[in-house]
């Protein structure tokens, strides 16, 4: 099974409901839910089925399309009171991924450039709406790709860290999209190191799972052993992807991310994040900005467990995400180009923000 052919999240053709890849039981079980009711969307956004910020942001805009196109009026303002309660209740699910509220308000900017049309229209606007998000996802992706790929050379050893792959976008990924390119012109000397991602473990099970599918030469590693892979010359290169990016170029990713970033500064190994530019939130100033999610603590102590491997009553801190200062990024890969610093001078010159 090549992950390329697997599709996040999807709306269904007679347009009844979201059909969503389960993440949660990957790699052992490939099954699609068919969700419809909002709590059933929010849970699957809350719970990682359907996960990684791009994926996150089509997802939000496929469900908002869905759950606003059951609002039972004609009246455009009663139609407008009921979607402004769906979108808040949707936003309510994660807190990081800013692509999450960047699709929202689209949509809502959507919703309110049509409300002079009759409701029916505007649902039908809103659904064309969610799928623009979701094939310029596809664009985005591919062109962050060919970007990194202009960054690797043959033979590169290439380190990621949580799953930036295509189970986390619509298509390619962000993170993995140079590796698919690379691939798909033919090289066959690089290879890859997943970090396996404690404590939901997205390297091992979503990012080795789809590389190594898809026929790449990929080696799973515990987060503690990429100081030693560094060292010994293995990796060259580090790709991550990005829930949000602040002005400064801060960057908010899945926990351990900064870690392995001041790795590569030590070893002098350079080190990309990819971000698509909806992920980049200009109307913050620095990563101290960024809320921080924090997770059950039994992610930690309990899940993917036989038996629980810590005293019961120990104290457990899970935050989900960590900010990246951006004096250890050599550069940030956008699918409008590379932005090396300093970053905001950059941001603006690609036009992002306004
Ligand atoms: O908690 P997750 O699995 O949603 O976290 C995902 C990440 O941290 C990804 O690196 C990020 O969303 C970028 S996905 C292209």
């Amino acid at each position: 099974m090549n992950a390329l052919q697997l599709d996040t999240v999807l709306l269904s053709k007679d347009r009844t409901c979201l059909e969503i890849l389960d993440q949660t039981l990957l790699p052992g079980t490939i099954k699609v839910l068919h969700v419809s009711k909002i709590e059933d969307i929010w849970e699957a956004i809350k719970l990682l089925r359907v996960r990684g910020a791009p994926a996150i942001g089509v997802c939000a805009g496929y469900g908002i399309a869905l759950t606003a196109s059951n609002i039972d009026t004609d009246n455009p303002k009663t139609f407008e009171e009921k979607f402004m309660e769906q979108k808040n209740y949707l936003a309510s699910s994660r807190p990081t991924a800013v692509n999450l509220f960047w699709a929202l308000d689209r949509m809502e900017r959507t919703m309110r450039a049509n409300l002079d049309k009759p409701v029916a229209q505007i649902k039908e606007i809103l659904f064309q709406e969610a799928q623009d998000i979701r094939d310029e996802d596809v664009a985005i992706s591919r062109s962050i790709g060919e970007i990194g790929f202009g960054l690797l050379h043959h033979g590169d050893g290439i380190l990621t860290h949580c799953n930036a792959g295509t189970l986390a976008t619509a298509k390619y990924g962000t993170a993995t999209a140079p590796m698919y390119v690379a691939q798909e012109k033919g090289w066959t000397d690089f290879r890859v190191y997943c970090d396996e991602t404690r404590p939901l473990l997205q390297g091992a099970r979503l990012t080795a799972f789809e590389l190594h599918n898809a026929g790449i030469d990929t080696t799973l590693i515990c987060d503690n052993m990429a100081s030693l892979m560094m060292k010994s010359g293995k990796i060259n290169i580090v790709f991550v992807g990005c829930d949000r990016v602040t002005r400064n170029g801060d960057t908010a990713n899945k926990i351990g991310t900064s870690g392995v970033a001041i790795l590569a500064k030590n070893y002098g190994i350079p080190f990309y994040v990819c971000a698509p530019s909806s992920t980049i939130d200009m109307s913050l100033e620095t990563g101290d900005q960024i809320p921080i999610e924090e997770r059950d603590p039994d992610e930690v102590t309990e899940m993917w467990y036989k038996e629980r491997m810590a005293p019961a009553g120990v104290k457990v801190c899970n935050p989900a995400f960590d900010v990246t200062d951006h004096s250890f990024i050599t550069g940030i890969i956008t699918e409008k180009g590379l932005a090396l610093p300093p970053f905001d001078k950059a941001f603006e010159r690609f036009g992002i923000g306004k």
